[in-house]
């Protein structure tokens, strides 16, 4: 059984990409593995320093995430700032990681350009800190975006180098786990790319059914068939594609049958595709706002995720140090 370890960045509300492009196999890869999912209170401080409501957020997200199907009874759910000991590695990692491989680090340089009047030493730092955070719970896979897989190879070279250092074959080397070819690119409403937070093309799974219906409405199509069997332009393909993971495979056909002969009409696949987004989204939705207003469920499951999850730590870190030398008097 793999160790595997993702933490959760608490900035912005989970929307239909991060769920089917994401979460839906989180759900298949907690049952078969020993899972640690937690949320990277820590790492936003990097770039939001002053969070307006650094708490509402992170509960929020562990709401949602919850309501998805992440189970605590299964997996470890956990707040990173509950965890000391992840402090505490990383500042030990921070011995042995040079200035200039992190001032390397492509994230690094875009946080940079993006924040010139806040570049923090914990910018520079981050992959150590991420780095900690997976090798603290002695993880050998790592579920990944493009956009984090320089920061799961430097987590490699961190161990490397640790066991290196002293002369050990302690920490694992994660790798990526492999979804195989169950990964689904949710794309965006605005006719082209994916789906994302601030692009303003989403739906999110907290939108109301009167949301949903505006947003869905409102996206973007062409100016129909002219030809039959043409193929569909990219935005109409988009649409195709969303209704591919939320309607039922029968609906998805007519449709597609209906742009084939030239007889689609936009507005009955956007009202059928709203409607059928509606019927996956509102079930999360209610159960997102009954979790938020379970305050003693959500005490609870912070508290046992922080838990079983300083356990692991701990011992960890009880060796590390024994490792790099300390020694009780
Ligand atoms: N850097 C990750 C992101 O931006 C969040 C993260 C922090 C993470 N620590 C991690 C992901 C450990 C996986 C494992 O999405």
């Amino acid at each position: 059984m793999d160790t595997v370890v993702s933490g959760i960045r608490s900035t912005g509300n989970l929307h239909l990409g991060n769920y089917f492009g994401a979460l839906k196999n989180f759900l298949k890869m907690q049952k078969e593995n020993n899972c640690y999912f937690f949320i990277a209170d820590y790492h936003a401080l990097t770039t939001h320093p002053k969070p307006e409501d650094l708490h509402g957020n992170i509960k929020q997200v562990l709401a949602e995430y919850l309501a998805c199907g992440i189970d605590p009874e299964v997996a470890t759910v956990f707040i990173q700032s509950d965890v000391p000991e992840v402090s505490e590695l990383y500042l030990l990692l921070n011995m042995n990681a040079y200035v200039g491989e992190l001032e390397r680090t492509t994230s690094f340089k875009e946080k940079i350009r993006k924040q010139p009047d806040n570049i923090n030493a914990a910018l520079l730092t981050y992959p150590v800190l991420m780095a900690a955070d997976i090798i603290i719970h002695k993880a050998n896979k790592v579920p990944v975006g493009k956009d984090q897989e320089q920061h799961l190879e430097m987590t490699r070279r961190f161990a490397r180098r640790f066991n290196m250092m002293y002369e050990v074959n302690y920490f694992p080397e994660p790798n990526a786990y492999n979804f195989g070819q169950q990964l689904v690119k949710i794309p965006g409403l605005d006719g082209t790319g994916k789906m994302g937070k601030s692009e303003g093309n989403g739906v999110f799974l907290v939108d109301s059914p009167q949301e949903i219906k505006k947003k869905v409405m409102r996206a973007v199509t062409d100016t129909g068939p002219t030809a039959p069997g043409q193929e569909p332009s990219e935005p109409v393909m988009n649409l195709f594609t969303i209704m591919n993971v939320v309607s039922d495979q029968d609906t998805v056909k007519y449709f597609k049958d209906k742009y084939a002969s030239c007889e689609i009409r936009y507005g009955d696949m956007k009202k059928q595709l709203a409607e059928d987004i509606i019927k996956f989204t509102n079930p999360i939705r209610l159960r997102i706002n009954d979790i938020l207003s379970d305050e003693k469920y959500l005490s609870k499951v912070v508290s046992e995720g922080a838990e079983k999850a300083r356990a692991s730590a701990s011992k960890t870190l009880r060796e590390v140090r024994e490792i790099i030398g300390y020694r009780p008097f």
